[in-house]
């Protein structure tokens, strides 16, 4: 088990962090200044998973059940888990007010394979949550195993090159610039969300993992790689919230679509 500094369970720290970043975390979200998720991320997440209408699709660690609800409003009949009941708490509200149909169940992501069976899903999905939990590599292959054998996940992560190695400072002329050392370090990092347009400041972990890492654990998985994103901001992106600036000139995510590998494009049919 991987246990924290304080002797707690890694799951039991991620989840307290969770808990206590919820009630600020919904705000962030639902007052519309996580522009990197409504303008970069999330589109690039959307069109990795392609046409959704009528497919059954689990979202892992889907939180307050932000990108659920708009993966149900393309049509998806939807699932979301997430290890912190307070999310799912505040995602079971968000249905109470707008129904749309999704279930949420309070779930560490390491035990799906356990709640289903092969076959039970066309479509998992993972938005900016694999890279907050210790082992996201037995979550993937869970969910290869939980899938129909024409079945694909689709996850965002915090790029690489941000895993907590990357550092912002403000050079002589005034423009942001980044240095990035220690790639390729493992383990635990602390997130400080402490934008300036934040009302409230809270802190979470998350894991680093290399490009490399991610591959593997795809292949290792039993699942081929069918594309990877590295979403940046338009012109006129950048003109509207000049803040998106920086992830121009540096990648902050990574994007992923990962086809069972009986399925592959690659493989020839017959
Ligand atoms: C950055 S939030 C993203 C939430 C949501 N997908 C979204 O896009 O708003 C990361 C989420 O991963 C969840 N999480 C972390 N570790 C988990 C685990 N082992 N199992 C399930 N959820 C987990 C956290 O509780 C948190 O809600």
């Amino acid at each position: 088990m991987n246990r924290g500094r304080r002797g707690l369970p890694e799951a039991g720290r991620v989840r307290r962090v969770w808990d206590e970043a919820a009630g600020p975390f919904d705000d962030f979200i639902e007052t519309g200044l996580d522009y990197h998720r409504l303008e970069i991320h999330g589109p690039a997440l959307l069109r990795a998973c392609g046409d959704v209408k009528g497919l059954r699709v689990l979202d892992v660690g889907c939180g307050q059940g932000y990108f659920s609800r708009v993966l149900s409003e393309r049509g998806a009949k939807v699932v979301g888990i997430d290890l912190s009941p307070k999310m799912i708490a505040l995602a079971k509200r968000h249905e109470k007010v707008h129904p749309l149909g999704i279930q949420y169940r309070v779930m560490d992501a390491s035990r799906i394979g356990r709640a289903w069976g092969p076959g039970s899903f066309d479509l998992v999905t993972a938005c900016m949550s694999l890279h907050d939990m210790p082992s996201p590599g037995k979550v993937i292959r869970s969910a290869s195993r939980i899938l129909t054998k024409t079945g694909a996940m689709a996850f965002s992560v915090v790029h690489s090159v941000n895993n907590g190695s990357l550092k912002w400072e403000t050079n002589p002329n005034g423009k942001r610039v980044a240095t990035v050392d220690n790639y390729f370090r493992h383990g635990r990092y602390v997130v400080r969300w402490d934008m300036r347009r934040l009302k409230h400041h809270w802190s979470t972990v998350s894991y680093g993992f290399t490009v490399s890492d991610w591959s593997e654990m795809a292949e290792d998985s039993g699942f081929v790689m069918q594309s990877i994103r590295e979403p940046r901001p338009t012109k006129n992106q950048i003109r509207i919230h000049p803040e998106l600036e920086p992830c121009s000139r540096v990648p902050l995510f990574l994007v992923f679509k990962l086809q069972r590998a009986q399925d592959s494009p690659r493989v020839p049919k017959h």
